[in-house]
């Protein structure tokens, strides 16, 4: 079977010209959308995704700052930077990177963050007004999972999905959205009896799981769909997704690589997220 390979690198392209225009009319009028990315210490994936995140704003005309915390720092002096934050006006968006050092707790982090600049989606606030379908800035993966399959005219209304993962990144949001979108949701996890028995039943599949190419030829069934969310480094050093990619894409009608399929969208969004929130906090939405 020839499959559809979903060009997450072009599409999020698009995106991006896109959100550049609309920045440049925001700018003529005095408003230049502001997004504030907060590292702390320096685990090297993270170091990666940030400074993607920063090219990316800049390209756009997004103004964005970079503050970096040491790996020692305490949690306070993290919530009074995102208190600073909140209350800066040249900033629309903040975004704390995960995973924090383990003496700092995300969820006591996030709740600090103003919902109003939240672009991660993260706070309790956004999550439950997505949860019930009102308005809200909402997690950039997930929103980028919905968006990719809508640009590559992959209709989801009517489909079993079946989500592998549980995280409040990916795997929670995603199964929300895609039900608004009328998709049947199956969600999958590490305690699951038999995963292949429910993943062979998938239209769409969305590996959410952070393991290297756990998902293989014996896990779909022919025509699938393939969202792969998994960025992990394999031991001889290449980056694979959560699907063992040269197995799965001859069975599917369509899949995204890894790299250049799911992540270059997570970061588009997150800009859509910034000029969102710029827009709304000066009355402009
Ligand atoms: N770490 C991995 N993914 C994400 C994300 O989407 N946002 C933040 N803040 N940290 C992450």
């Amino acid at each position: 079977m020839s499959f559809q390979l979903i060009d997450g690198k072009e599409i999020a392209k698009q995106v991006r010209n896109e959100l550049k225009a609309e920045v440049n009319r925001l700018r003529e009028h005095g408003l230049v959308p502001g997004l504030a990315v907060i590292l702390v210490g320096n685990h090297p994936a993270s170091e990666s995704y940030v400074r993607g995140k920063i090219r990316a704003s800049e390209e756009v005309g997004i103004h964005s700052e970079l503050i970096r915390l040491s790996e020692t720092a305490r949690e306070e002096e993290l919530l009074a930077e995102v208190q600073r934050l909140n209350r800066d006006p040249n900033i629309h968006g903040i975004l704390v990177q995960l995973p924090l050092p383990a003496h700092m707790d995300p969820a006591r982090v996030i709740a600090v963050i103003d919902p109003a600049k939240d672009v991660d989606g993260f706070t309790p606030l956004n999550t439950g007004n997505m949860m019930i379908g009102q308005d809200a800035l909402k997690p950039c993966t997930p929103v980028g999972i919905i968006e990719l399959l809508k640009r590559a005219d992959i209709s989801v209304a009517g489909k079993h999905v079946v989500v592998v993962g549980r995280s409040n990144i990916v795997g929670k949001p995603v199964s929300i959205l895609l039900q608004q979108e009328n998709a049947t949701v199956t969600m999958c996890h590490s305690r699951t009896k038999d995963l292949a028995y429910h993943t062979r039943q998938a239209d769409i599949l969305v590996a959410a799981v952070g393991r290297a190419e756990m998902i293989t030829a014996d896990h779909v069934k022919e025509g699938v769909v393939v969202i792969d969310v998994g960025v992990n480094r394999r031991e001889d050093g290449k980056l694979v997704g959560d699907v063992r990619f040269d197995e799965v894409a001859p069975l599917a009608s369509a899949i995204t690589p890894v790299p250049g399929g799911v992540g270059p969208m997570t970061i588009a969004m997150l800009l859509a997220n910034t000029v969102t929130a710029a827009k709304r906090i000066h009355g402009l939405d």
